[in-house]
């Protein structure tokens, strides 16, 4: 029934993506390798199919860890010239999908899950970026978590121009396999640095928080300043472990600039 053709995933080593036909009709067969992946992308499925965001699920087969997906006939949006009219629906998207999430949400506001990447990433940053970045972002990381946490919401949690379709009118929002609760304003983090390293990145951001459609609050405001540092660094250490070393360049230029 299921005729697989060829990968058109990243080269990362992570989920397997392939182009591939089903019942007469193009899909994306997605492999994930991980089940807390299969687990969070299907969970991402259940809450927010009904937005018409994503994809349909056609299929869900958690034994193998394979979903398979309608193939929307669009290029991803990170390969095409990044444009306010895409940056507002992203941000349109993205606020659908927070206000979509089921409240009140279980008793997790995210600080578990940043306690846990902060141990995991810190020890693997030491040696790979300067010292003093890396003592920098840990005061600021355990200042985040000795704090309050803004409101929390189903954060999508990979929010970037790669896992967005963009067809010049409609985004399709795709790969929630790291969608999990926490702060609505830490989902633009990732975003908002990428964009810092650009030349139209203020008007984009600016795009973005027009179809958000509301201002972060201060409270979030100061949560996204200090939490977009340790993203860079997290991410910094992951493009190097993935041998993206132009990515991991960009990482090591933003979290200089946020530290200086
Ligand atoms: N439903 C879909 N329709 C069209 N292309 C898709 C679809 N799902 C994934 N893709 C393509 O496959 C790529 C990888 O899929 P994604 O779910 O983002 O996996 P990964 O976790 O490897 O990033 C996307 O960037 C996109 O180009
Ligand atoms: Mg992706």
């Amino acid at each position: 029934m299921l005729e697989i053709g060829e990968h058109i995933g990243w080269a990362h080593g992570e989920s397997q993506v392939y182009a591939a036909r089903w019942a007469g009709h193009d899909v994306i067969l997605k492999r994930h390798r991980e089940r807390r992946k299969h687990v969070r992308e299907r969970h991402g499925y259940e809450t927010w199919s009904h937005t018409g965001l994503l994809p349909d699920l056609v299929h869900d087969d958690p034994g193998r860890l394979e979903m398979i997906l309608a193939r929307v006939p669009t290029s991803c949006a990170l390969q095409q010239p990044q444009t306010e009219a895409m940056y507002r629906a992203a941000g349109a998207a993205l606020r659908q999908l927070h206000d979509a999430a089921p409240r009140p949400l279980p008793f997790d506001d995210g600080r578990g899950d940043l306690h846990s990447l902060m141990h995991r990433y810190l020890p693997r940053a030491q040696g790979l970026l300067p010292d003093r970045q890396v003592r920098q972002v840990e005061a600021l990381a355990r200042t985040l978590l000795a704090g309050p946490f803004p409101p929390t919401v189903l954060r999508h949690a990979d929010y970037t121009a790669r896992n967005w379709l963009w067809d010049g009118k409609r985004l399709t929002v795709i790969d929630l396999e790291m969608c999990r609760p926490g702060p609505a304003v830490l989902d633009v983090a990732k975003m908002t640095n990428d964009l810092s390293q650009q030349e139209n990145g203020a008007t984009l951001v600016a795009a973005f928080r027009q179809g958000y459609g509301r201002d972060w609050t201060p409270e979030e405001a100061q949560f996204l300043g200090t939490v977009r540092a340790f993203d860079a660094l997290l991410l910094a250490v992951w493009c190097d472990r993935h041998g993206d070393e132009s990515g991991f360049e960009k990482m090591s230029e933003v979290l200089s600039r946020l530290l200086s």
